[in-house]
């Protein structure tokens, strides 16, 4: 079984009134190659006449947005003209590239009507050859995500993308990552078998449950050492969990705000192409 290298515990912050648990990067973490970011905002329940989702319009480049909403909902626009409003059990995925003006905020709906958020945003990275690839973005509703059902009903997979228990994802990663939400029932059991030299993304969301022995608390980031591929699960309470894994990329990241490079000069010019006007227009 893969060994346990350590459990990291979010930083806990208020983004406006909106709950955030950032797991990745924390004060004992910076990164888990290829995966760099991490927020989980929620759950909460926003009320009637709400500001919605704070997130203004702001640039980013050289790597990839995934957004998972498991409650509430967001209106995704950006400079390349998409617009869309994902709700809940839904994924926007979204590829900065060479540069994009994006906000993420709540349909007027939500604003007006309130109710339950919980939103989970995992930024992914792009590799050298990568970074200045053309802006993407694919918003889909909860019904064009590939689901399956194991151990009897207990174990629901949501994928993404790559694969997952022989489940393929709906979205194309550019860099191979396999990534989805897992949803346990009580005693639900899931044996995973992840290529040895793969980075494993292990966030607990919410519940309890025992991977490889060890009991895992929600809001707990696993890192795997690499040095098997059976990751055994077992759901001690009902639980969910987003699960990632993929080959590292190994190359240096600088990483500024919204702009992740390989170099100090690369993040330097982010901001003279942003203030240049070559991340487009916000039409909106
Ligand atoms: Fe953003």
């Amino acid at each position: 079984m893969r060994t346990i290298q350590r459990i990291h515990k979010p930083t806990h912050s208020l983004i406006r009134e909106l709950i955030t648990y950032t797991a990745l990067p924390t004060r004992t973490i910076d990164y888990l190659d290829p995966f760099l970011f991490l927020n989980h905002h929620g759950y909460q329940e926003y009320p009637t006449n709400n500001l919605g989702l704070p997130f203004g319009p702001h640039p980013h480049r050289g790597m990839e947005t995934v957004t998972f909403i498991l409650e509430g909902d967001i209106m995704h626009q950006d400079s390349s003209g998409h617009a869309s409003v994902i709700e809940a059990g839904g994924v926007q995925w979204m590829t900065a590239g060479k540069g994009l003006i994006h906000a993420e905020t709540s349909s007027e709906k939500f604003k007006k009507e309130g109710g339950p958020l919980e939103i989970l945003q995992l930024w992914l990275n792009l590799p050298a050859r990568a970074k200045m690839t053309e802006p993407f973005y694919e918003g889909l509703q909860k019904e064009a995500i590939p689901t399956s059902t194991l151990d009897e009903g207990k174990v629901t997979i949501n994928v993404t993308s790559g694969e997952i228990t022989g489940t393929k994802g709906v979205f194309t990663s550019e860099i191979g990552v396999s990534l989805g939400t897992l949803y346990f029932k009580e005693s639900g059991k899931l044996s995973l078998d992840i290529p040895k030299e793969h980075t494993i993304f292990f966030y607990v969301i919410d519940g309890k449950l025992s991977v490889n022995g060890q009991t895992i608390e929600a809001r707990s980031l696993v890192e795997f050492k690499y040095d098997d591929t059976q990751v055994n699960i077992e759901a001690l309470t009902d639980s969910k969990l987003l699960l990632g894994h993929a080959l590292p990329l190994n190359e240096p990241v600088v990483s500024q705000g919204p702009f992740v490079m390989n170099t100090e000069e690369e993040i330097y010019q982010a901001y003279q192409d942003y203030q240049a006007g070559k991340f487009g227009k916000w039409k909106f």
